[in-house]
């Protein structure tokens, strides 16, 4: 039995460091002066994960510093990997320099990108294999850019965790891809709210509304393990469900409303009613989860992968003296009785801004590090995941205990029979 997790996931505080602080400054106080990199030198970067977030996600570390090369690649598939490299040279040029023997094709990718001479590594595989390979990248003592989510289960968050505590210790830069948290717009707006300009914050409600994303049809030379690789979305031992992988960053956003305090329990619903074929794995297609807070507040997120339905991306935040209303970042807007406030500062990229500020934080010998951060809010998804999939109201206390395991439990090869589990049925499924 696996301990369970403890004090970094408490509820009273689960940082000591309001994220709301997200400019490096503030941020940067007290990180031991480990990881200088000295003067300009030359910072290596590997990629894992070489698909559409991963190939973004080198092309702006490149861009973030001009003494970035991308040295290393690595991707489960080879035709990935090659598209990938091919894109990044072409914008790059001579900052990709990934000879072919430095380009690795496998599940053991991560391991002989980790045996080269690198300083950052950028993780962007399926969020499945996050908990190892994060693990494995804080051992070799790796700077991390780690896109979210950074688990699929309660098991794969304690594992992370665990390295998480790790990675402070050895003062490892880790950024986090929960990118609203670097777009200035937001910051503006949460800055307000934290300040106290709509009171105290009473309720925060969230959507998810979209359309479903791409889907795979299985080739028939496709191995069960490749199939669900390439059709990772729709696996949630790959992918955690929709409202873990994609809506997560609307429930990052209900936690910032919230100064980033642990929900007390939640009671969510769920279920797949459109998308039923194969091809749409074992995944639900929406998601209401209720969360409560401290004060009988409340947190609501809404989440739809759905054809022919309405599409909102947007948060509501409602105050004692006023509200917030936010779509995408496209609008900005705190009412708050005779006051009106809009944000109308500069427009940034959140995506470059992430990199921007996490390579300056390296190059200062102080590396931030949100390692927590991701867990948490990567936890807080779960736990709604695990009340709409079991249909019952779940406890921040029973999520911290939780041994949900959705990983197969064989080690991966890809002659390996996979079947893929069936979808969880509220009022069946069980909370583990
Ligand atoms: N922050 C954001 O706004 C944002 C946007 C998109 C995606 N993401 C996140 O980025 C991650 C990747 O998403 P994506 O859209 O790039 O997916 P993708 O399918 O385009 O890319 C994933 C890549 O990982 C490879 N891969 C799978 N298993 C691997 C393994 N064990 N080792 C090495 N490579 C492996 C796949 O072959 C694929 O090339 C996900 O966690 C997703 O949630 C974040």
């Amino acid at each position: 039995m696996k301990p369970p997790i403890t004090s970094p996931l408490s509820r009273r505080s689960f940082l000591s460091t309001s994220t709301g602080a997200l400019a490096g400054s503030a941020i940067l106080s007290g990180v031991p002066l480990i990881g200088r990199a000295a003067d300009n030198k030359t910072l290596k970067v590997a990629l894992v994960g070489c698909g559409g977030r991963g190939s973004g996600a080198a092309s702006q570390a490149i861009s973030a510093d001009p003494n970035v090369v991308l040295t290393a690649m690595g991707d489960v598939f080879s035709d990935r990997l090659e598209q990938s490299y091919q894109n990044l040279s072409k914008m790059h040029g001579d900052k990709v320099k990934v000879d072919p023997d430095h380009r690795f094709v496998g599940l053991d990718a991560i391991d002989k990108i980790l045996a080269t001479d690198i300083d950052v590594i950028i993780l962007t595989t399926p969020p499945g294999f996050r908990p190892e390979h994060f693990e494995k990248s804080v051992n070799a003592g790796k700077h991390i850019f780690c896109e979210k989510p950074i688990a699929t289960d309660a098991v794969g968050v304690r594992r992370f965790l665990a390295a998480a505590a790790e990675s402070k210790k050895k003062g490892l830069g880790v950024q986090s891809g929960f990118c609203w948290r670097s777009h200035y717009a937001e910051r503006e707006t949460f800055k307000r709210i934290e300040s106290g300009m709509i009171g105290e914050v009473r309720a925060a409600y969230g959507t998810y509304l979209g359309s479903t994303p791409w889907s795979k049809e299985r080739k028939p030379e496709w191995t069960d393990l490749e199939y669900q690789l390439r059709n990772w979305i729709h696996m949630n031992w790959l992918s955690g469900d929709h409202l873990v992988e994609q809506a997560v960053h609307t429930v990052d956003k209900m936690l910032w409303a919230f100064g980033d305090a642990a929900p007390i329990s939640c009671t969510g619903q769920g279920g797949r009613q459109q998308r039923v074929e194969d091809q749409f794995g074992n995944v639900f297609d929406h998601f209401t989860i209720v969360y409560e807070f401290p004060n009988a507040a409340r947190g609501i997120i809404a989440c739809r992968q759905q054809q022919g339905c309405a599409s909102d991306v947007s948060d509501h935040i409602l105050g004692t003296k006023g509200v917030v209303r936010q779509t995408s970042g496209r609008m900005n807007v705190i009412e708050a009785g005779t006051e009106r406030w809009k944000f109308e500062g500069e427009k940034n990229d959140m995506y470059q801004t992430e990199h921007d500020e996490f390579f300056a934080s390296i190059r200062a010998g102080k590396p931030f590090n949100f390692a927590e951060k991701l867990a948490h809010t990567t936890l807080v998804a779960i736990m709604g995941r695990m009340s709409a999939y079991t249909g019952q109201t779940v406890t921040w206390d029973q999520m911290l205990n939780s041994q949900e395991n959705l990983q197969p439990q064989e080690a991966l090869d890809f002659k390996m029979k996979l079947p893929i589990a069936p979808a969880p049925m509220p009022g069946r499924t069980k909370f583990v």
